[in-house]
């Protein structure tokens, strides 16, 4: 059984949801979502009352100054607020009116690379010797005039672009106006710090750091490593090498730990880092803040763990136990980078799975939008805005990153006017047309949500897997002292049926259920397919 942990943080018992701002709520009608447009939804996330959301923590796309090349993740000015998000004074409300309802606030931390329109790059492009030189890297070229090594843009090409003013190559593991940072050179350490703790001292709660393994790169620029798995015209031309020198990972995790020691600084702060990593390779970042356990890893391997109730109850188990009692386990069902969960898995499974992740242990993280269901979207051609869907390499994904559909009059018009189209079912899955249909998904998570804030196994018991007597149902109990909770997730579309005993009552499920709620023990449970069931019961509880 895993130890609950000792201390009782904020982002012990919250959810933490991901707000993208251009597409959240657009206060103006520019077609671009924007602070206001958040402000004005924060009583959506939580307004204390089981109506709402009921998140503990927002976690806000970049809104800094950006010319927006891969929509706010090339930042120009780390200080200030791009004008089509609003200004800084947005912000600062935003953050107040987040506090007045226990909502911890957290900004992106884009620290692998700037903006080409970054004043700091500007400097260091115009000539070899100008003191921001060395804030990038830079390297000559081979002498067929070739890129300096064989390293890969995340994106697509060399990660390496020529400046001719200068004769030499800059590095950029993402776009070309994406250069990357020389994260070796003390100065931009220093730079970097003092930006954190310039957000830091206005009151946010947190960070979440955005392409931390890609921080730091071998210092002698050494060639990548064929990757020998690699299936042309199937896999990403970006894939065709292993990162072995392009990412020094673990050199990168001492930058982590600068950023805990720089957070811990200033009270209780959180700071969740962008890393695909399997088992070991998250508790390497764990280590990382042993001296401030502030930080944990995203846990994106839900998203391409095979549908099995074995597969998923072995990756918990195995998860779970590899933690330590200070480490915070989180799960994630998608992002603005990855296909959304009803498209990848359909609505049952994604149900079942909301189900899995807000009544597991953590701190489980909601990209907006899937507490609606929403799916994602076909953008046209003409109204695709990522980088990736307009080069035709690689996946785009506008289709994930679509406008937050509040009204059932979110319909798609003529006039259209967002930054990308709204999808055809908007208005049926809009905030409006679910909010009083108790069978929704907003009705589901709003109710899970609340459960997991008042039952305290729920959000600090323990966790253990059950043997159940049907491969197809994973089974766990969650306990704190004096109560358990029961948790059963059918994962075949057909019925199936285990043993089961002294569960307590039934409290919450993705299917209505006759009768149950009286019950204390039972024999046997049925589950519809796809159903989960969600059980309680309090030691010495009699009927
Ligand atoms: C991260 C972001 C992604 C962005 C990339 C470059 O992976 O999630 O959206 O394009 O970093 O900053």
């Amino acid at each position: 059984m895993i130890p609950k942990s000792s201390s009782s943080r904020w982002y012990e018992r919250s959810v933490l949801y991901q707000v993208y701002p251009l597409s959240f709520a657009d206060s103006n009608s520019d077609g671009f979502g924007d602070l206001k447009g958040v402000i004005s939804h924060l009583d959506y996330l939580n307004d204390d009352t089981p109506e709402s959301l009921g998140v503990g923590a927002i976690w806000l796309s970049p809104v800094f100054k950006s010319p927006m090349a891969d929509w706010g993740y090339d930042i120009s000015d780390y200080n200030q607020i791009d004008p089509k998000f609003g200004d800084i004074s947005d912000l600062d409300i935003l953050v107040f009116e987040a506090h007045k309802r226990d909502i911890k606030v957290l900004l992106d931390l884009v620290a692998n690379h700037t903006s080409s329109e970054h004043p700091w790059f500007k400097a260091s492009r115009s000539s070899r010797t100008d003191p921001k030189r060395n804030w990038y890297i830079w390297a000559d070229p081979k002498p067929d005039g070739m890129p300096p090594n064989n390293w890969l843009s995340r994106f697509q090409g060399p990660a390496w672009t020529l400046d001719e003013h200068t004769g030499q190559y800059y590095m950029h593991t993402f776009l070309s106006q994406q250069p990357d940072l020389n994260w070796r050179n003390a100065d931009v350490r220093q730079a970097m710090g003092k930006m954190m703790n310039f957000w830091l001292e206005r009151g946010i709660d947190g960070f979440r750091a955005d392409a931390v393994t890609s921080l730091l790169k071998d210092a002698q620029l050494r060639d990548d490593e064929p990757n020998p798995e690699y299936r042309p015209g199937t896999d990403e031309p970006s894939e065709r090498n292993i990162r072995t020198r392009s990412e020094v990972r673990t050199e990168s995790v001492d930058i982590i730990t600068t950023f805990c020691e720089i957070m811990s600084k200033s009270g209780d702060k959180l700071l969740v880092s962008e890393a695909y990593l399997d088992i070991p390779g998250m508790q390497e970042l764990y280590r990382a803040c042993d001296d401030h356990p502030l930080h944990a890893p995203f846990n994106f391997n839900l998203i391409g763990l095979g549908w099995s109730a074995a597969g998923f109850r072995s990756f918990i188990d195995e998860y779970e136990a590899s933690m330590r009692p200070e480490d915070i386990p989180n799960y994630v069902l998608g992002n603005h980078d990855r296909s959304r969960v009803v498209t990848r898995v359909g609505y049952d499974r994604a149900r079942l799975l909301a189900m899995l992740q807000l009544t597991l242990r953590g701190l489980p993280v909601i990209y907006y939008g899937e507490e609606l269901g929403m799916t994602d979207i076909d953008v046209p051609p003409k109204q695709q805005r990522d980088i990736n869907s307009v080069t035709s390499q690689g996946e785009g994904r506008d289709g994930v990153r679509t406008p937050m559909p509040w009204s059932t009059d979110d319909v798609i018009t003529t006039t259209d006017i967002n930054w990308l189209p709204k999808g055809i079912n908007s208005g049926q899955l809009s905030v409006e047309n679910q909010t009083t249909d108790p069978q929704s998904m907003l009705s589901f998570y709003r109710h899970l949500i609340h459960l997991r804030q008042t039952l305290i196994a729920l959000h600090r018991g323990s966790y253990r897997s059950l043997q159940t007597s049907d491969p197809d149902v994973y089974g766990y109990v969650r306990e704190d002292g004096l109560q358990k909770c029961y948790v059963f997730l059918n994962f075949s579309p057909s019925p199936s049926s285990v043993s089961v005993g002294r569960i307590g009552r039934w409290i919450a499920g993705t299917h209505l259920v006759d009768g149950d709620g009286e019950t204390l023990e039972i024999p046997e449970l049925t589950l519809e397919g796809y159903e989960g069931r969600l059980y309680e019961l309090r030691r010495g509880e009699k009927l």
